[in-house]
């Protein structure tokens, strides 16, 4: 096996114990590894960086193409721009993927959740420009350009024909946003009209869509949405599994590819062994099929697999009492 360069991205908050967790796990199952490990967040500001996202950092990922990242604190409603907005638009990894399916020894509503989000990751509300007109007015932009909506139509319908999903539904609210979601949907239509019309395709109003989702989320396949509505979406369908804790996520550009979970850096139970890490080994799973290292992912995944549908190394989200490290134990022993 050749030895692969990643970087890896600690991240805040429980983002040190469930990386510390999915570094053990693939370096268990066999992955030949040299890690780059780099801050990012408010962590790059402890160790000393004057920049949450260091060009350090960036530049690691643009030389070696394929990063781990586990997730950075955003100040709420001041302080500095997101990194992973930062990170997904300096690197222009424009589809965020998202897989959220049931887990057997999981219990929850449903049993056959089979969901792919894919969601525009470089614009929409995200675009960060905002101004205050006057004094108690405050605008938002949102931006669509016709070249990223193609670009995440095209990458939504290539992946759902290379995975053999059948039907491709995007959501939208261009009743309300007539242009920016407009043409959002005019470029999906156009690449399944022109490009794919052997794959199925729907259009729902995200309101209506979300209902849907709560009542028979079976029905759906690969979701196709805008930035924001992905964002949100993404912890909805998450409920539907287990929760956070066991969703994993890519962000996908041409030229490099950053692995990270749905959830964000849980401040709440941060440094107290709580967090599942599995969102982030299921990420690493992702991202050894990114890298052709099919057999170690196959490995990993009939690990937790295994790990879940016994029920007895639960963490708590789950329902169970193992800590992070125990569960990272019991997965291990499951390699073989
Ligand atoms: P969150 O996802 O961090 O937490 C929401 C709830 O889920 C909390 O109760 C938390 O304890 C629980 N949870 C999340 N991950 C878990 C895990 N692995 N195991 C067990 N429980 C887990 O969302 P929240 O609280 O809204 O955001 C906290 C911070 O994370 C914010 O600063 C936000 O900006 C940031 N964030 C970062 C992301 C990233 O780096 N990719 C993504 C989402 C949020």
């Amino acid at each position: 096996m050749a030895k692969h360069t990643i970087v890896l991205i600690p991240g805040d908050g429980i983002g040190p114990e469930v990386s510390a967790a999915t570094k053990r796990v693939l370096e268990a199952a066999g992955l030949q590894v040299e890690w780059v490990e780099l801050p990012a967040g408010a962590t790059a500001i402890e160790q000393g960086y004057d920049n949450v996202l260091p060009e350090r950092t960036l530049a690691a990922i643009k030389a070696h193409k394929v990063a781990i990242k586990g997730p950075v604190t955003t100040p709420v409603g001041k302080g500095f721009k997101s990194v992973n907005v930062q990170l997904r638009q300096k690197l222009n990894l424009y589809a965020a993927v998202r897989p959220v399916r049931s887990l057997e020894g999981i219990k929850t509503r449903f049993d056959d959740v089979d969901i792919v989000i894919v969601r525009e990751n470089t614009e929409g509300l995200y675009s960060g420009i905002e101004n205050e007109v006057v004094p108690g007015v405050v605008t938002s932009l949102k931006v669509a350009s016709e070249q990223a909506c193609t670009r995440i139509a095209r990458y939504a319908f290539r992946y759902a024909t290379k995975r053999h999903h059948k039907k491709i539904t995007v959501f939208h609210k261009a009743n309300i946003m007539k242009l920016s979601d407009g043409l959002f949907l005019n470029c999906a239509r156009r690449i399944w009209e022109d490009e794919y019309p052997n794959i199925e395709y729907e259009e729902l109003i995200i309101d209506a869509g979300c209902m849907k989702l709560v009542q028979n989320p079976e029905r759906f396949d690969v979701l196709l949405m805008e930035n924001l509505y992905g964002d949100l979406v993404s912890d909805l369908c998450a409920g539907l599994v287990g929760g956070l804790g066991v969703v994993p996520g890519s962000n996908i550009g041409d030229d490099a590819a950053v692995f990270e979970a749905v959830h964000g850096s849980a401040p709440d139970i941060a440094g107290r062994g709580l967090a599942n890490p599995l969102a982030l080994i299921m990420s690493g799973v992702m991202m050894l099929n990114h890298i052709h290292e099919e057999k170690v992912a196959d490995k990993i995944k009939k690990a937790y697999n295994s790990v879940i549908a016994e029920g007895k190394t639960l963490t708590r989200d789950l329902g169970g009492t193992a800590s992070t490290g125990e569960f990272t134990d019991a997965l291990i022993a499951k390699l073989s």
